[in-house]
């Protein structure tokens, strides 16, 4: 493996490397819905992030593979159950119907269990075929974003939050860094740990990817208003539908736009600080900024 590949052949190396991963559970129950979900596409965001932290910090990204795999598997996961009925009720996700519609509500559930276990599978036979005590910091990183500290806490305080007009600034960013910037945080750091990255470094990394995760978050809001559902790959207006406490309802379009460009040229500022200035991590953010889907 080239140590300088591009961010493209990164884009397409992670594609095969996913499908390859899941393809050991072919024949399982769950296997075709899992399969249906993770392979509809999406962007790849959190494992990008987490092979081109590594390959930035260390000039290669194989050593990454199966933690950034399990990110998308989680990911996965995540949008399964996001898009079910007593969740956000969505029909459409990465341009197909959403897995509950495709199969059923029991079988969309299960697939993304079976995404959650597949997810810690993967990252522990890595740690066992090749022991290194760094693995356990990353297992031990995405388990948390992932879980009831992150993640899942985030996504009730955002069903809780819905309808709320009052909410504090403080809440939404609870939401905002718990259902979505924690993983994107964990997808930075982990890659960084993986390359070795020294504590110093580790702080101004987690300083900019949580702005990255709070930042990917106001875009995902302005995309639901000012998206196009056929370059989105899912609807328009789902949050103004279950009435969401989101960046755009709470400030306008305005500040929202304003204020996630601010937060990008952070994120950029800290990678430049980083050394990573004509690094592939760079330039990837950088196009992202303005993202349409
Ligand atoms: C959508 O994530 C859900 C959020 C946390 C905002 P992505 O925008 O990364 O979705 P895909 O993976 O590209 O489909
Ligand atoms: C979802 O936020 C965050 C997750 C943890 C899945 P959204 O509900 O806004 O994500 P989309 O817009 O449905 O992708
Ligand atoms: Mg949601
Ligand atoms: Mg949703
Ligand atoms: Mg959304």
């Amino acid at each position: 493996m080239n140590t300088l590949d591009t961010k493209e052949n990164i884009f397409n190396f992670i594609n095969d490397e996913i499908l390859k991963y899941l393809k050991k559970y072919s024949g399982e129950e769950m296997y075709e819905p899992m399969k249906y979900s993770i392979q509809a596409g999406g962007k790849r965001f959190r494992p990008m992030v987490l092979l081109l932290m590594s390959q930035a910090f260390c000039d290669s990204y194989e050593e990454a593979t199966p933690f950034a795999v399990a990110l998308e598997c989680i990911h996965t996961y995540s949008l399964i159950h996001d898009d079910l009925p007593s969740m956000d009720n969505d029909d459409l996700r990465r341009g197909i119907p959403t897995c509950h519609k495709k199969f059923d509500e029991a079988t969309a559930i299960l697939a993304g269990d079976g995404l959650l276990n597949i997810s810690f599978e993967i990252m522990l036979d890595k740690l066992k075929n090749s022991f290194d005590k760094k693995y356990i910091d990353v297992i031990q990183c995405i388990a948390l974003a992932s879980g009831t500290k992150g993640m899942i806490a985030g996504q009730a305080l955002d069903i809780k939050a819905e309808g709320n007009k009052n909410i504090s600034s403080q809440e939404l960013f609870n939401i905002y860094e718990n259902k979505t910037g924690k993983l994107i945080l964990a997808s930075m750091k982990c890659g960084a740990i993986i390359g070795d990255a020294n504590e110093e470094q580790l702080k101004i990394v987690e300083d900019i990817a949580y702005k990255l995760g709070i930042a990917f978050q106001i875009q995902d809001d302005i995309l639901d208003i000012e998206g196009d559902q056929a370059e989105i790959g899912k609807p328009i207006k789902s949050d103004l539908k279950n009435d969401k406490s989101t960046y755009v309802s709470i400030y306008g379009l305005e500040k929202a736009k304003k204020d996630y460009q601010r937060l990008s040229q952070e994120v950029l500022d800290g990678l430049e600080k980083l050394g990573f200035r004509e690094k592939n991590i760079y330039y990837y953010i950088k196009n992202l900024i303005d993202r349409r889907k």
